[in-house]
């Protein structure tokens, strides 16, 4: 029996390896105008179609592309409050841009000058520089803080691209609306850096900036992300299986990505799965049998999501499935008996806002390729 060579090329889940990133030429040349540029950025998308990853390759690419432009990374995942906010934007941004303690220690002082940050260092260098602040202090000179990307970029002459991701995760703070005038009153200011903002609650990023009402409001270039399209996967997907020194035919690649909706996360989920089962030549039987398993896998979850929704929620679910066009007509509202056309403008909206469904370029489809694929096996859609 021969054995596969190396280690499984496909990933999918949190951490971003070498090469398992395809294409998104288009993004990062038009991310690297933006920044070079100094203007923000907004990367929309639903859940799971490579927001992160399409940020930290960007910045891999640029890197040595161009010297002048320098890359800070902030999580707001873990953030919970306004004040963890700010300590943490500062430490990061001092992180990236100093490298060696003694700069640590003699450059941040040269930023501030109404706040005294208190800089801790632990036994491992780099990794754990952290600052903090008096909060008084913080709550008087908030602007101070804000104003370090800027400080930063002009003392050391280069161009700063600040990446906060979840940034939505804001609206957990105590004033989120103030927290959001103090950012933006600063920011809009600064032409050294570009702020580039992105997070995985699609509705709630379009809030902050796509309503005329709040201060994040035409921030910068609003980019929803699109997935990635199957003549992209198939060479990468090809690949993966060669350094495997296994075969798999073009139709079965299509297969993967076609059932997988040109999905990221899935798609690589289904070619990991394939590629760890194969020994040598991808088969029907295996393709089959991997997607069961992630189907299976993730039932419990569509189980739960199908006993949250009401009965014209989950009849409309099947009408967009069965990729009726006249959701509202007559005819389709008594076929799937989905209410008024008021009621389905309604659970549109509801569907939308906790992405089941997204609409784009007037087109609706289902956010999760499984969820459509759990939905087909359980319920009967073809007697309609
Ligand atoms: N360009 C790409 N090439 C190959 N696979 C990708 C690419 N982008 C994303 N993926 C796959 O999709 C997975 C999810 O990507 P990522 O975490 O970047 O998405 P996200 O939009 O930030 O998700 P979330 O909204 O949950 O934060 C990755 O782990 C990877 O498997
Ligand atoms: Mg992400």
């Amino acid at each position: 029996m021969k054995s596969s060579k190396g280690n499984n090329p496909f990933v999918f889940g949190l951490t971003q390896k070498e090469n398992a990133f395809t294409n998104r030429t288009e993004e990062i040349n038009q991310l690297h105008q933006l920044f070079s540029n100094n203007i923000n950025c907004i990367l929309v998308s639903p859940r799971r179609w490579g927001k992160s990853s399409l940020v930290r390759e960007c910045a891999k690419v640029l890197k040595n592309k161009e010297k002048k432009l320098q890359f800070c990374f902030l999580d707001m995942f873990s953030v919970n409050s306004e004040q963890e906010f700010y300590q943490e934007f500062a430490t990061q941004l001092i992180k990236a841009n100093t490298n060696k303690v003694q700069d640590v220690l003699s450059q941040t002082g040269t930023y501030f000058k109404k706040i005294v940050p208190k800089i801790s260092l632990g036994l491992s260098p780099e990794s754990s520089v952290s600052l903090s602040f008096d909060w008084q202090d913080v709550q008087k000179h908030k602007s101070e803080i804000l104003d370090l990307g800027q400080k930063i970029a002009e003392q050391k002459k280069i161009n700063l691209v600040v990446c906060i991701d979840e940034f939505q995760s804001l609206s957990r703070f105590d004033d989120p609306l103030q927290f959001q005038r103090s950012l933006r009153a600063v920011w809009q200011n600064h032409d050294k850096v570009s702020y580039c903002l992105y997070g995985s609650k699609r509705n709630m990023m379009e809030h902050i900036f796509n309503n005329r009402k709040m201060p994040f409001y035409r921030f910068g270039e609003f980019i929803p992300l699109q997935k990635i399209e199957e003549k992209h996967w198939i060479p990468f997907i090809r690949k993966g299986f060669k350094t495997g020194d296994k075969n798999i035919s073009t139709e079965h690649i299509k297969w993967i990505v076609e059932k997988m909706d040109c999905h990221p996360y899935y798609v690589q989920q289904l070619s990991y799965h394939v590629w760890n089962t194969t020994i040598e030549e991808v088969t029907q039987e295996i393709l089959d049998e991997c997607l069961n398993r992630i189907i299976e896998h993730n039932a419990w979850m569509y189980e739960r999501e199908v006993e949250g929704l009401s009965r014209t929620q989950l009849n409309l679910v099947k009408a967009i499935i069965n990729k009726e066009e006249q959701l509202s007509s007559k005819y389709t509202l008594a076929k799937y008996d989905m209410g008024t056309s008021a009621t389905v403008t309604k659970n549109k909206k509801i569907l939308e806002q906790n992405d089941v469904i997204i609409k784009q370029n007037q087109q609706i489809t289902m956010v999760d390729p499984v969820f459509v694929l759990w939905m087909k096996q359980r319920f009967d859609l073809n007697r309609y």
